[in-house]
């Protein structure tokens, strides 16, 4: 009886190894499909037009930077998805690894480069004074001490505010509201990004209650951020960048949204 069970374990045993072979010869068989591109999990804050945001009835994200990454992440053998979050959670999304990339007109600054890694820069900027179209005593950033200044939060702009003395800041979580409490008059002052201010204006109907005023304050330059160290797809995406700049792809879409080429 015991002989009996012992040769049956070992057929058992033999029948198991041999179906495991087979499992392993047919997962090793090629696919006829071709294989699948890796996919880049990119993340945007939308309310930046013309860098990046909703069409109107749309739930889909574009603008520049939304063209820029696609055509990048194209080049570098992606596919890519966006998704969209809050500014603020950008950076900590990138450090947990819950998505790739982040770009979202994200100013290249030495304290956020201490956390994740940028690309070389993609686009010039600097941050501007946008005032009720009416008010004529705050004409440009020397004048805002003590006033009450609407900006988005975690930006750079928020950063110039708090610098403020006296200052009132207010951080709204999207770019839209800060320039809505212009409006509403809630706020006297909004410090926005120079390209993003001049779109609202030009196209957005902020003309109709919202002006520019003063110099733009110091260049800052946009970058794209992945996770501190993922020199991998840092340098593919550089190399990407570097390319778009060379074959044309980089002044198509800068003609795209700011209508003359670079
Ligand atoms: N350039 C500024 C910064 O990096 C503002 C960026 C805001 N971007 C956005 N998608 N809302 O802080």
């Amino acid at each position: 009886m015991k002989k009996l069970f012992v040769m049956l374990m070992a057929i058992v045993t033999a029948v198991a190894m041999l179906c495991a072979g087979c499992g392993g010869d047919k997962k090793a068989a090629p696919s006829k499909e071709a294989p699948k591109a890796k996919i880049l999990r990119v993340a945007t804050e939308p309310s930046f037009a013309p860098f990046e945001f909703q069409k109107e009835g749309s739930k889909e994200f574009t603008g520049f930077d939304i063209d820029l990454i696609k055509a990048l992440g194209t080049k570098a053998g992606y596919k890519v998805e966006v998704s969209n979050m809050g500014f603020d959670a950008l950076i900590p999304a990138l450090q947990a690894g819950n998505i790739d990339v982040a770009i979202a007109g994200m100013t290249i600054t030495d304290e956020r480069k201490k956390v994740v890694d940028f690309t070389a820069p993609y686009y010039n900027a600097g941050l501007i004074v946008v005032v009720h179209k009416d008010n004529n005593t705050i004409k440009g950033f020397k004048d805002l001490a003590n006033k009450k200044l609407a900006v988005q939060i975690g930006t750079t702009g928020e950063k110039q505010a708090h610098k403020v003395p006296g200052a009132k800041v207010t951080a709204f979580n999207t770019n839209v509201e800060a320039t809505m409490e212009l409006k509403t008059g809630g706020a006297e002052a909004v410090i926005n990004d120079r390209p993003v201010a001049e779109y609202f204006l030009a196209t957005g109907g902020g003309d109709k209650f919202a002006k520019t005023v003063g110099d733009v304050l110091e260049a800052e330059q946009y970058g794209i951020a992945v996770k501190k160290g993922n020199k991998e797809l840092l340098d593919a995406l550089n190399k990407a960048l570097a390319d778009a700049k060379k074959d044309g792809t980089y002044d198509k879409i800068y003609k795209t949204w700011f209508g003359a080429a670079k």
